[in-house]
């Protein structure tokens, strides 16, 4: 009787987990979508291309640093939200006319299981696992050893096979020279051509469900920044700053850092990517604070620039709106079929001709060269997210509007960094509760650290 209930009670929670598995509540990705929106993504690919088209996750071993935690391969996981190292994906069109073949159409490929590695990781997913499929939302779920034989019983049918080929100013980085040069091993008779555009294209343009995600991000990020106008202060090092914000971040459930932080005090401010953040903040500096979380696998990218001691100097305030004013130009520009790069109503020549009309330096110059970087990039899973920057803008793409004005004889940084979501009409700032004028940011920061969490 005892033994029957005690059976019962296993065979009641084997199901429960088959069934929170295949609901995708499992650990699989913090803060995933669910498995809907990357099959659509898959059956779209999958339909639009006329090969086989193979991606490679990260096995675990592209950073050997003690630090590292495993991060997914930021395509790969925009077509599986699998978040485990080893596995691969394969997707198969349709065969051409008079050809038939049978079985899934699309298949992820899973390492075995390592009993000895997983008393160190914890439980992984396993290609023979019960419920596996539905857990990942795949037609088919296989031994990584099985791609190479399906990979040859296909190239019989198609001639084209599709993969992420490596860029050239990657030439030599492992990932994905390794998974090439295997791919053409495997692959010796056919042409194996790049479906990198066809992914940046469809990654540009956002689902509902990564907007959400992208501003649960910007939200931590903006408590950040709130949080470090409210705490700074003269006499802080740069890397607390950071420190602080970091924890906010954190604490609110984001994965990572976006991107190393920035946080740049006087000249310090002038190194656009300035990541050492040793320096101690001093009276009369601005601080650059270029700082954004990673929620879901989505980027946040805001700069704020502060007076360190809550007052901009009138120099520091002549830039800093300067620098607002060719903000407010590039944002007003912003709508469906602007473009960000290339012509004179680019977003980039806007913000150019803006600061190269306003302002001088000390010998008379005018500001343009001071402003040596890009106005805006798309932002998604990665901060820097792929795809051409000259394509006319869509509804659904997010891209950042920074322009910014550094002065090193000055020791005078300023950049203004918001997040902006294309609408149909033209565009809403993501960002918008983080206050931008000089006013404004002076407000808060009078407010001191009592205000802050
Ligand atoms: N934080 C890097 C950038 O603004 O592009
Ligand atoms: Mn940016
Ligand atoms: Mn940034």
């Amino acid at each position: 009787m005892r033994r029957a209930a005690i059976c019962r009670l296993f065979r009641h929670l084997a199901l429960l987990a088959v069934a929170l598995a295949a609901a995708g509540l499992t650990a699989q990705g913090r803060f995933r979508q669910p498995n809907s929106e990357y099959q659509a993504r898959r059956e779209r690919l999958r339909t639009e291309t006329s090969g086989p088209v193979v991606i490679f996750g990260y096995t675990g071993h592209e950073d050997a640093s003690a630090v590292a935690v495993f991060y997914q391969e930021p395509y790969f996981y925009y077509l599986s939200g699998y978040d485990e190292p080893g596995a691969a994906l394969l997707l198969i069109p349709n065969p051409p006319a008079g050809k038939t073949l049978e079985g899934p159409r699309e298949i992820l490929y899973l390492p075995p299981r390592d009993p000895a590695e997983e008393k160190w990781e914890g439980p992984k997913d396993g290609p023979d696992d019960p419920g596996i499929t539905e857990k990942t939302g795949f037609q088919a779920v296989e031994p990584f050893a099985n791609l190479r034989g399906d990979l040859t019983r296909l190239a019989k049918i198609f001639p084209n096979f599709y993969t992420l080929v490596v860029p050239k100013q990657e030439e030599g980085y492992p990932h994905l020279t390794i998974w090439n040069e295997w791919l053409r091993a495997a692959l010796a008779q056919s042409n194996i051509k790049d479906i990198t555009p066809s992914l940046d294209a469809m990654r540009q343009v956002k689902s509902p469900g990564e907007l959400a995600l992208i501003q649960k991000a910007i939200d931590l990020s903006i408590d950040a920044h709130l949080d470090a106008m409210r705490r700074m202060r003269p006499g802080l090092y740069e890397y607390q700053v950071a420190a602080r914000m970091k924890e906010v971040h954190e604490f609110g459930g984001c994965e990572r850092e976006a991107y190393s932080p920035i946080v740049g005090a006087g000249f310090d401010g002038t190194i656009l990517h300035y990541s050492s953040l040793d320096g101690q903040i001093r009276d009369g500096d601005t601080v650059v604070i270029d700082v954004g979380g990673e929620y879901g696998g989505y980027a946040a990218d805001i700069t704020r620039t502060l007076p360190a001691n809550g007052h901009f100097t009138a120099r520091q305030r002549e830039i800093y709106d300067i620098v607002l004013g060719a903000q407010n130009a590039a944002l007003a520009a912003v709508k469906p079929g602007a473009v960000l790069y290339g012509g004179k109503n680019s977003l980039q020549q806007i913000a150019y001709d803006y600061i190269n009309s306003h302002g001088r330096d000390r010998e008379g110059h005018t500001l343009g060269r001071y402003y040596p970087h890009g106005v805006s990039h798309h932002l998604g899973l990665d901060v820097h997210d792929p795809g051409d920057r000259m394509r006319p803008l869509e509804p659904g793409m997010v891209v950042t509007v920074e322009p910014g004005i550094y002065i090193p004889e000055e020791n005078l940084g300023v950049r203004i960094e918001d997040d902006v979501l294309v609408t149909p009409t033209g565009y809403r700032v993501l960002t918008a509760r983080l206050p931008r004028t000089a006013e404004e940011i002076e407000k808060i920061m009078a407010e001191g650290p009592s205000g802050a969490k």
